[in-house]
């Protein structure tokens, strides 16, 4: 057992921290936002994520996991610090380093003791060495420390079952004294463990998301082709991902990618990557070719429906991916506000997210069940894949459409079985 704080109760922070605990870590997590802390401390959640809840209230009565606002509090009591703080984009395409500086120079101020300040956060190449460089300047008691990269691989939806079993756990050091207590913190989670420099620790993360992106963008460049030729993205991408070296993850052509990390790691690391002299044109095309999905969506709709104005349309999924409520760089937010430019009146569903809708979309028609969405509509959009979608009664969803057709952004009906049920059916790529 390893006294560990994590400090920014934002969503990797709590997760890890939950999941430390759940290991068996004495895990305490720090938030300079008050009201977050209240609320954890009363037993509530502030992000929706799946099985996250039952974690943290099992760990908190075992007495394993607690909540602070205060930085001094968490670093007295812990060994190991950890920092997952946001790292927001700027609008120069920089990666705002603000609140890491922020927390490495309150560390150094109230820090006593020998401690690993461990970056959980996605940062720039070479940041580790500025956090050490910031530490060592404002800690006036001139205590010894070590600076290490822990990126983390989690993705919103599937944290908890991420975080418990990685692929890998990646640690950056720039000596050999930290790491036998970060092997003992991740010795419970069973994974490999890679130690390697920090540098190479912190570019790993944006080299990883990266390419899943490419691979992303690369199936819906596929699909155009797919489309032109007569062939079906599904077959292609089950056939290429059959071979071990490509593997089929991330090959779902579709609307694009969205959320919190892909679009920014992306333009950070093109951004990183031009500042130290090297024109990553591959991966600007990488974000073309995924702008450019929704606009190929779009244009299907067009074309089925021919002008916009004044038509009812159904859209069922707003989060930008399923399982979460998150609509941050959503595209199916994206489309909809398209859709309302061009004249269209939007009725909308979402198993988690419409509250979080409510703040970003105007003169939206939400609803209880995606039948109420289909009914009156002309067209049924499908913009993400929830589960729930997949098993639609769809004589149901036919009668209350004004025409039987569904514009499938994520593939997932089968387009032979739509047709024979009497569908005008398009989807991407087949
Ligand atoms: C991602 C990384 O997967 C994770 O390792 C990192 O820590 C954070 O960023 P996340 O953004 O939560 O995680 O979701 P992910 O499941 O990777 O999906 C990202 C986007 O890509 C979604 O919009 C999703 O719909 C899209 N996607 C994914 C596709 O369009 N096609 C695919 O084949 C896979």
């Amino acid at each position: 057992m390893i006294n560990i704080c994590i400090i920014g109760s934002g969503y990797v922070g709590l997760v890890t921290g939950t999941c430390f605990a759940e290991v068996g870590h004495n895990v305490i997590c720090v938030d300079n936002n008050e009201e977050k802390i209240k609320k954890l401390r009363e037993g509530g959640v502030p992000i929706y994520e799946p099985g996250l809840e039952v974690l943290i209230k099992k760990n908190v009565a075992a007495g394993r996991l607690s909540f602070t606002s205060r930085i001094e509090e968490g670093v007295d009591a812990s060994e190991i610090i950890f920092i997952a703080v946001p790292t927001p984009p700027q609008n120069d395409g920089n990666v705002d380093l603000r609140f890491i500086e922020g927390v490495a120079r309150e560390i150094a101020g109230v820090m006593k003791s020998y401690k690993i300040i461990v970056d959980k956060s996605t940062v720039p190449v070479k940041t580790g060495e500025k956090v050490a460089e910031t530490i060592s300047r404002y800690n006036k008691a001139k205590v010894d420390f070590d600076v290490v990269s822990n990126p983390e691989f989690l993705r919103e939806g599937s944290a908890i079952p991420d975080l418990m079993n990685p692929d890998r756990i990646v640690i950056g050091v720039s000596s050999a004294r930290p790491v036998s207590l970060l092997k003992k913190v991740y010795d419970p989670f069973n994974a490999p463990i890679m130690v390697t420099d920090i540098n190479s620790a912190e570019l790993i993360k944006h080299a990883a998301n990266s390419f899943l992106a490419l691979k992303i963008s690369y199936a819906n460049a596929l699909s155009q082709i797919c489309e032109a030729a007569g062939a079906n993205i599904e077959e292609v991408a089950n056939g290429m991902g059959a071979d071990k070296r490509i593997g089929r993850a991330f090959l779902n052509a579709g609307i694009g990618y969205g959320g919190s990390c892909f679009p920014k790691d992306l333009s950070a690391f093109i951004h990183i990557s031009e500042q130290l002299g090297y024109d990553f044109s591959l991966l600007k095309e990488v974000e073309r070719i995924n702008r450019s999905q929704k606009d190929r969506f779009i244009k299907k709709v067009r074309e089925t429906l021919w002008i916009l104005q004044d038509k009812t349309i159904g859209v069922l999924g707003l989060s930008f991916k399923p399982n979460t409520d998150d609509i941050r760089l959503s595209p199916a937010i994206e489309i909809i506000k398209q859709l309302q430019n061009e004249g269209a009146k939007v009725k909308v569903h979402d198993p988690k997210a419409m509250e979080k809708s409510k703040q970003e979309l105007e003169n939206v028609i939400f609803c209880e069940t995606p039948y109420e969405v289909a009914n009156g509509a002309e067209a049924l959009l499908i913009l993400t894949e929830w589960d729930e979608y997949r098993t639609l009664d769809l004589e149901k969803i036919k009668l209350s459409l004004n025409h039987p057709i569904i514009i499938d952004g994520r593939n997932i009906f089968d387009p032979v079985k739509l047709t024979e049920l009497g569908f005008i059916y398009k989807s991407i790529g087949r």
